[in-house]
């Protein structure tokens, strides 16, 4: 285990870039949102300022309104498409003047993130001098969740692109790419030099992608305007976990600082009122967990894909609820010839084990569900997914993703999309921690 540690310390240092990281060289050449808070909790265990360096970056590009961006393009490079040109960020009078980024954003990672910094530190005082430095952007950060989008008042928080979500081609978009026809558009895909092109998204879920960016864009990425237009309009269960997840630790933050009674109170407010509507709207019993919500069409969309299982980790599921989950997830993703967890329903037709988000094993959702289900006391199926997670590297490599069926894995190519990818290692280094 020491090797395979030692292994994980210099994939972080290799993609460290003196003041944040990549999460691989080539694929993804620049900082991303929820990667960067991840990666923060790998370094926490063996150098703290990088840590602390990791998270200070990513909130130094926060916008005005609070928005924090889900790409920091730190670099001019043209081996990523869509770059910085594209997306045209500063079409925002709120962006940051000092960074060029996307519009959009990614799961609000960063409040638990301080938590577990905090968590990992074995010098308390300056961890918590490091908190109080940084917590009020990400306290900001909320607050423009729960202030621009949330239409309905309903304490859920949309996503308006698949790539806000983080699970970039989940089978569950396809039911919203049919609602849609966007252009034939003309572009030069760069990740499918870097990478097999059986590994990625198609080029006909690109221009569904470019096409919601061109309405953000057509409108100066504006909250409202989007709320109204945008034909992908969202409620991801793991996006609304994560902030719920992330409200928790900020409260226990402020507590432990003391003196901040009326953020105190505000986050207690949203988070009431988040972890209710959650359960509510989007548990589906027939599914047996947690589901999206297609805000723009008002439908459910009752698909079972890891993210069904992430408010495990937020404490969401009263306990005979994570009980349903539990079964649910061991019945359809825990068979004897699968890892877990799968990103994508095993049984279903739309399951492709090789396809990025369509089914392949990731180790940030693993990692969130260890976490979940060893504070439901299901230590047995924790201790399976944290035994996965390392079979899964030690056979593979530091890949950014990786094949679910166990016959797959006999020759060590069962990794896929980037290699020596950052949370990955991070996340391997905490969970041997
Ligand atoms: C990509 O380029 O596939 C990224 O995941 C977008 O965030």
């Amino acid at each position: 285990m020491k090797i395979l540690q030692q292994r994980a310390i210099d994939v972080l240092n290799k993609n460290w870039k003196d003041t944040f990281s990549i999460p691989c060289a080539n694929l993804y050449p620049f900082q991303w949102f929820w990667d960067s808070g991840l990666i923060a909790i790998g370094f926490a265990h063996f150098d703290m300022p990088k840590a602390e360096k990791e998270i200070e970056t990513l909130l130094d590009a926060q916008w005005d309104n609070g928005f924090i961006p889900h790409i920091i393009f730190h670099t001019e490079t043209d081996t990523y498409f869509p770059g910085a040109d594209f997306h045209k960020s500063s079409l925002h009078p709120q962006s940051s003047k000092k960074y060029k980024s996307t519009g959009m954003t990614q799961p609000p990672v960063t409040g638990f993130v301080l938590k577990e910094l905090y968590d990992t530190s074995d010098n308390k005082k300056a961890s918590l001098a490091f908190v109080q430095s940084v917590i009020d952007k990400v306290y900001h950060n909320h607050e423009y969740f729960y202030n621009k989008r949330d239409p309905q008042d309903e304490g859920l928080v949309y996503i308006y692109h698949n790539w806000e979500s983080g699970t970039d081609n989940s089978p569950i978009w396809d039911d919203i790419w049919k609602t849609m026809n966007p252009p034939d558009y003309t572009f030069e895909r760069r990740d499918t030099t870097h990478v097999d092109a059986s590994e990625r998204p198609s080029k006909r879920e690109y221009d569904h992608y470019l096409h919601i960016i061109e309405i953000a864009k057509a409108h100066n990425y504006d909250d409202a305007k989007i709320a109204e237009l945008s034909p992908f309009l969202v409620q991801d269960p793991l996006f609304n976990a994560v902030l719920i997840k992330s409200n928790k630790c900020l409260i226990e933050l402020y507590e432990l600082l003391g003196d901040n009674d009326d953020k105190i109170a505000q986050l207690k407010k949203w988070q009431d009122k988040a972890v209710k509507s959650f359960d509510n709207k989007l548990f589906d019993k027939e599914v047996g967990a947690y589901i999206h919500y297609d805000l723009r069409n008002e439908k459910p969309l009752p698909y079972l894909s890891s993210s069904s299982f992430a408010p495990l980790f937020s404490g969401i599921p009263s306990p005979e609820r994570a009980e349903t989950m539990v079964k649910t997830m061991m019945k359809k993703f825990g068979g004897d010839r699968q890892y877990l967890c799968a990103s994508f329903d095993p049984t279903s037709e739309r399951f492709n084990p090789k396809k990025y988000w369509r089914g392949p094993v990731w180790v940030n959702l693993n990692w969130m569900l260890y976490k979940g289900l060893t504070s439901y006391g299901y230590k047995d199926i924790a201790a399976r997914v944290k035994e996965d997670t390392i079979a899964l590297i030690e056979k593979n490599g530091f890949y950014e993703y990786f094949d679910s069926r166990k016959e797959m894995h006999t020759d060590g190519s069962g990794g896929y999309g980037g290699n020596d990818f950052s949370w990955s290692a991070a996340l391997l280094i905490d969970l041997l921690s």
